[in-house]
């Protein structure tokens, strides 16, 4: 079985969505799947983007997301879907969510999402997520959700190597991308459905099993300050209930990280 090809009728095949990712655009190299996700932003709704190799990779807050040729999942989703703005914050977490059960249904065990959308696996980081909008008139005019996957990672550069992790590293197995992109992006479109047409509620419910941050004593991390907490709970906009020195705080996503006290996770 050959690692590097993507082969695209056995993932239309394996798929089984209404719309998300029926268009598939698979490039062998991009600057990164977000921008030309941008780029191309005339596609249809659900449109997916993946290649094999970014040369500009991005994380959140800036950061760089590395992602070499074929080692991993490089994918972004573009989607245009008609909901209230305030909506936003908690798509990211539906998303991460979705990658969650992908992991969980090929057996994975020992897999958390870490707030708000890190999915850990043996308290290293396999997956991030970064999702950016574009507005047109105060409404959305398109969403991308760009999600990196390390699948075959065997050694990871220095600056990364003892917070990240792999597929293969962890399981010793390879999954092809083709099979582990629809199963994804199966679990993805029930989720987003839901997030769409229902409250958030039962999503949240679902998300809080799984996330690893919380009922834990955190490090709070916000430019170049830090201090503990402890993570009381989750609200229905996917903030963070924390609890510092006595008093209730709520911390939503944008510029902070949360870590463990003594490690990543
Ligand atoms: C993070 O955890 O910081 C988010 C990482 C997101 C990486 C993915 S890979 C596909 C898409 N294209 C990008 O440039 N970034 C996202």
């Amino acid at each position: 079985m050959s690692f590097d090809i993507f082969d695209k009728d056995e993932f239309l095949g394996i798929l089984n969505t209404k719309f998300i990712g029926k268009n598939i655009i698979h490039n062998e190299i991009t600057d990164s799947t977000n921008n030309l996700a941008k780029r191309e932003n005339q596609n249809p709704d659900g449109t997916v983007f993946l290649a094999d190799f970014q040369t500009n990779g991005r994380g959140r807050q800036g950061k760089t997301w590395i992602s070499k040729k074929n080692e991993g999942l490089w994918f972004s989703v573009l989607l245009k879907p008609y909901v209230d703005i305030h909506k936003l914050s908690t798509l990211t977490l539906v998303t991460g969510l979705a990658v969650y059960r992908a992991l969980k249904k090929i057996k994975c065990e020992n897999v958390y999402i870490k707030w708000p959308n890190d999915i850990v696996f043996n308290k290293k980081k396999i997956c991030g997520i970064l999702s950016e909008c574009s507005f047109k008139e105060d409404c959305i005019d398109y969403i991308i959700l760009g999600v990196g996957i390390n699948l075959y990672t065997e050694e990871f550069d220095s600056e990364i190597k003892n917070i990240a992790t792999s597929l293969y590293y962890e399981t010793g197995k390879k999954i092809k991308r083709c099979e582990f992109l629809a199963e994804i992006l199966n679990e993805f479109e029930g989720l987003y459905l839901e997030w769409i047409e229902n409250s958030i509620e039962n999503i949240i419910t679902d998300y809080k099993k799984a996330c690893i941050t919380l009922n834990k004593d955190v490090r709070i991390v916000i430019n170049n300050s830090s201090y503990n907490a402890y993570v009381k709970d989750i609200n229905n906009n996917g903030e963070l209930i924390i609890t510092k020195d006595g008093k209730e705080e709520v911390i939503s996503a944008g510029e902070v990280s949360v870590r463990g006290v003594f490690d990543y996770v």
